[in-house]
């Protein structure tokens, strides 16, 4: 019997860890759907996969129409085994606006839950799949120069951690993947970073998270030191980092 080939959905392709992520599941043999709202690069990406692909079309901050749009994606991949919700914005919204912050909860927690809501019933449907969110470090606490960000995070781990909890014991997999720092335009040229993976070092090390079926990881593997730190550290210590920046 002729093995059929796994087939894995990347939400938010076209760039940076999504893109690089993308990559490498293609590169390891999957067939891969890729969605976002820049197609033109899609394309591109889809040119640079050796396996099977397929484009679509979706903006997550309309989830509504997003979710049918990644049931048609479903369709055209014919199937999915691994959805990998990566679609993510940090407007860096110092002055606290309304725009800013209702567009970072829009894309980052309505658009993420959308879009994991038709992974769920698909995945319940056909009894197995594998739910990989990208989170953040920033998830494990506030922050003052944009709170919208880490809240927004911190709903993508908790929600992921309900899921998990729900397919206990069924064989539906829910992985909370927790970057520190990565190379891509969302951080480019931010003044002090430090222990910056590239976008390929981060999708390879998620492959292998992703392989595992881990619950939890941090990208790369050192932030778990820091990761600990962050919870631990008293209000007083932890808020002195902003003293400067507001
Ligand atoms: N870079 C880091 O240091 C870092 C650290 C922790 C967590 N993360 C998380 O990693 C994820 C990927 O970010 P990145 O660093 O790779 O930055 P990026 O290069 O800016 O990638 C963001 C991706 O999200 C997609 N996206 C944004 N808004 C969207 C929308 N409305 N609908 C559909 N897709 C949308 C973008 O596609 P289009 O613009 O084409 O739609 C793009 O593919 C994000 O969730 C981010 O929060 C990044």
């Amino acid at each position: 019997m002729v093995e059929s080939k796994k087939k894995a959905v990347v939400i938010g392709a076209s760039s940076g860890i999504g893109e690089a992520l993308a990559k490498a599941l293609g590169r390891n043999g999957y067939e891969v759907g890729l969605a976002a709202r820049r197609v033109e690069l899609l394309r591109k990406l889809q040119k640079e996969i050796p396996s099977p692909s397929f484009i679509k079309r979706i903006d997550v901050g309309q989830p509504k129409e997003a979710m049918a749009l990644l049931q048609e994606l479903i369709r055209d991949l014919g199937g999915m085994d691994l959805i990998v919700l990566n679609s993510g914005i940090n407007t860096r919204n110092v002055n606290l606006d309304w725009e800013g912050e209702n567009e970072t909860i829009n894309v980052n927690v309505s658009g993420f839950a959308a879009m994991a809501n038709v992974a769920v019933k698909h995945f319940l449907a056909q009894n197995s799949g594998h739910i990989v969110g990208i989170s953040s470090i920033a998830a494990l606490r506030g922050s003052a120069t944009c709170p919208s960000y880490n809240a927004s995070k911190a709903f993508v781990s908790n929600y992921l951690e309900g899921l998990r909890h729900r397919f206990s014991g069924k064989n539906i997999y829910v992985t909370d993947i927790r970057p520190g720092l990565v190379d891509t335009a969302m951080i480019r040229g931010q003044p002090g970073l430090f222990w910056v993976a590239t976008a390929q070092g981060a999708a390879e090390q998620i492959l292998q998270v992703i392989k595992k079926k881990k619950k939890v990881a941090y990208i790369t593997a050192r932030w778990r030191i820091l990761a600990w730190l962050i919870k631990a550290l008293p209000d007083w210590l932890y808020t002195l980092r902003y003293k400067r920046k507001i």
